[in-house]
């Protein structure tokens, strides 16, 4: 084995930078233990050899400081890692005699499982006397499981360094270059191994002029981003411009069946290989709020993705394109244009069509990553199409990590929910074989990575769900108590889970109500603004008049957007009786004394859950109150700090909805509460 070509000391503790889930602390279980790493067999990948350098280094650190020694295989380690050709995907776990052996056949998926049991703790390991044999194998529910970057290498004079980036600045780049020193972005991705995710793409979807350049003369910029990722297994995508040909090549086009565009992209893809081997792919972002693609050209988005999918084939590359498409300069007097219906109308009919190295990357709901929102209908309309849900960690439209809105419970919804109905496949079985998890991270060079502490928890859950969608989400919240604040007391472990668990809905309850969506201030999208967007080209509306509020997206009446899901839910969702609760304004127009199946109207409903809402986050502070002193002031402070203007903005939130529909309907609240 060559020599580790990690500096042991790179990556552990970052001066100023929190540790996250991977404090020293959490190490002592396994760093106070004899630990064996087997020598692996010839052949690896340099890649290879280097991901196990790491994990060299893992147990060194871990053994020096909580006073355990790394043995050799032969020696009766209490924990061994080894390679493995037998163990097909992901890693094999097993404790006979109160030792435990760890294998894979693979350096990255050795890794995972080194993290596995530095999560498991003690419990690992057979502590009592009789503690049974294990023999499990653990394998990711997909091959693919990435994390989006929108930073910026230059300061986008709106967007800013990191366009929707609520924690900082860029951990990749600085002031138009990537960062001379990037420790932190190893660093970063240790915390990604921790949980399992390994590809990210370092540019913005959003492709400005500087971005571009990072496939062709900056490219070695990417290089270096790729070889801080490397240690830990983790590749580097990048996101491209489709119009790249003209502004970077000088062609007179970028039509994807021109013989020299297709050209152009080949060269292109064959120089980023060559510089960066184990490069993971293009992300694109085509025919999407301004950026270019092949409608330019009379082509469609198969014709686009598939021109990509060949440049890249030859190196093993993945395209990930985005089918985020709709019309965003929409006449808002015009209602039969539906926002909602652009994705599967766009790219329902392309169903096998797309080469078997693109990835479709689907929004998880039509619209865009609202507090609530159906789950998009194209997940299931391309069953021959390799289909990815793209969530959203880094929280736009839920509180831009000024919130403590733990996100897991809305992921795992999406995840298990169930396109054709009982006994049917979820949107997890789906997407898991095909493109996988995607993600827009939240992180940015803040102190604590996400700006709000308690929001690290969502990143932490959306690597292990996309690792395994099935897991329980108030016990992946507590798997990240346990790390991030090693020997938590009950009452700090019960005080987050107070704050966390019912968040998500908490925030759902103080904002825009019924599944309607929106109701933010336009551009930078945080806090309330009922009509902000109501009379813009967005196609985001409501349509509240006197009378009642919703978007009637029927067959019958409306949009006919019911019409995109598969049996049963087109017809659940078709009748107002039926439609659930939460989505009535989704897909309904009805008036404000319409009764919900909970019993109350409409417009009762709304004053009730903006009164509820407010009072759920008031008692969010008092819970934070109480265990405050239970971690470093740094936290209590900063946590401190963002819940006040978290109970500030849900007060605003709970004036500004309740008042407009007091003066809309006319009709005041029941129990004679202040409305202004
Ligand atoms: C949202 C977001 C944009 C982003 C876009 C996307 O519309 O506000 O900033 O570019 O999603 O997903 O591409």
């Amino acid at each position: 084995m060559p020599a580790p070509s990690v500096p042991s000391d790179i990556v552990f503790a970052l001066p100023d930078v929190h540790p996250a889930w991977l404090p020293d602390a959490a190490f002592r279980p396994v760093g106070s233990r004899r630990l064996a790493l087997g020598t692996p067999a010839d052949g690896g990948t340099p890649a290879a050899f280097e991901v196990l350098a790491t994990l060299r280094s893992e147990l060194d650190r871990a053994t020096a400081a909580h006073g355990g020694a790394v043995v050799g295989p032969q020696d009766a380690a209490d924990l061994l890692l080894h390679l493995s050709p037998a163990v097909p995907t992901g890693f094999r776990l097993e404790r006979s005699g109160g030792r435990v052996t760890v294998s894979a056949a693979d350096p990255t998926a050795l890794l995972h499982g080194w993290f596995h049991v530095v999560r498991l703790a003690d419990a690992a390991f057979a502590s009592r006397p009789g503690d049974p044999d294990v023999d499990e194998h653990h394998a990711p529910a997909s091959a693919l499981r990435m994390l989006d970057h929108w930073d910026n290498v230059d300061v986008h004079p709106v967007m800013g360094q990191v366009e929707r980036g609520y924690a900082g600045g860029s951990i990749f780049y600085d002031a138009g270059q990537v960062r001379p020193d990037l420790s932190r972005v190893t660093a970063y991705a240790r915390l990604l191994a921790a949980v399992g995710v390994d590809r990210i793409a370092v540019n913005n979807v959003n492709v400005a002029a500087r971005e571009a350049r990072l496939l062709t003369d900056d490219l070695d910029e990417v290089a270096r981003l790729a070889a801080a990722l490397r240690p830990y297994g983790v590749r580097a995508h990048l996101s491209v411009s489709f119009a790249a040909p003209m502004t970077l090549g000088g062609l007179a086009t970028s039509d994807p069946c021109d013989e020299d565009v297709r050209a152009w992209w080949r060269a292109a893809a064959d120089r980023v290989w060559a510089e960066i081997p184990d490069f993971g792919g293009f992300v694109v972002k085509a025919d999407s709020e301004g950026q270019p693609g092949p409608f330019a050209y009379g082509r469609d988005h198969a014709d686009g993705a598939n021109m990509l999918a060949e440049a890249v084939a030859p190196h093993g590359g993945l395209i990930h394109w985005r089918a985020f498409v709709y019309n965003h300069t929409q006449d808002w007097r015009d209602r039969s244009t539906d926002r909602a219906r652009a994705a599967h109308d766009h790219f329902a009919p392309l169903d096998g069509r797309f080469a078997d190295n693109v990835i479709v990357q689907v929004k998880h709901g039509p619209l865009d990553f609202q507090v609530r929102e159906p789950v998009s209908p194209v997940l299931a309309a391309m069953p021959r199409t390799r289909v990815a849900l793209e969530l959203q960690v880094t929280q736009e439209y839920t509180g831009q990590q000024r919130h403590a809105v733990y996100l897991g419970p809305a992921w795992s919804e999406i995840l298990r929910w169930r396109p054709w109905g009982d006994g049917g496949a979820t949107v997890a079985d789906v997407a898991a074989p095909a493109g996988g998890f995607a993600a827009v991270s939240n992180v940015g060079d803040d102190r604590f990575w996400t700006g709000h502490p308690l929001a690290q928890a969502n990143l932490y859950a959306f690597g292990r769900l996309a690792w395994d969608p099935t897991l329980d989400t108030a016990a992946v919240l507590d798997e990240w108590i346990t790390l991030t604040f090693p020997d938590a007391p009950g009452p700090l472990r019960e005080a987050v889970h107070a704050i966390l668990d019912e968040s998500w809905h908490t925030y759902e309850l103080h904002t825009a109500p019924l599944g309607v969506g929106f109701m933010v201030r336009p551009g930078h999208h945080y806090g309330p603004d009922v009509d902000g967007y109501e009379y813009t080209p967005w196609g985001t509306y409501h349509f509240a008049d006197r009378d009642g509020i919703g978007v009637d997206r029927t067959r019958a009446t409306g949009t006919g957007f019911t019409g995109q899901y598969p049996a049963p839910w087109r017809d659940v969702y078709e009748d107002r009786e039926t439609c659930p609760d939460e989505l009535l304004l989704f897909f309904h127009h009805v008036p404000y004394t319409h009764v919900l199946h909970s019993g109350t109207t409409v417009v009762q409903h709304v004053y009730d859950t903006h009164f509820e809402g407010v009072e759920r986050v008031r008692a969010m502070v008092e819970r934070w109150e109480a265990v405050a002193a239970l971690v470093p002031d740094d936290i209590a402070q900063r946590v401190r700090e963002r819940l006040a203007e978290q109970l500030r903005s849900a007060v605003e939130w709970r004036d500004q909805v309740n008042t407009y529909f007091l003066r809309k309907s006319g009709i005041g609240d029941l129990r004679g509460r202040t409305i202004h």
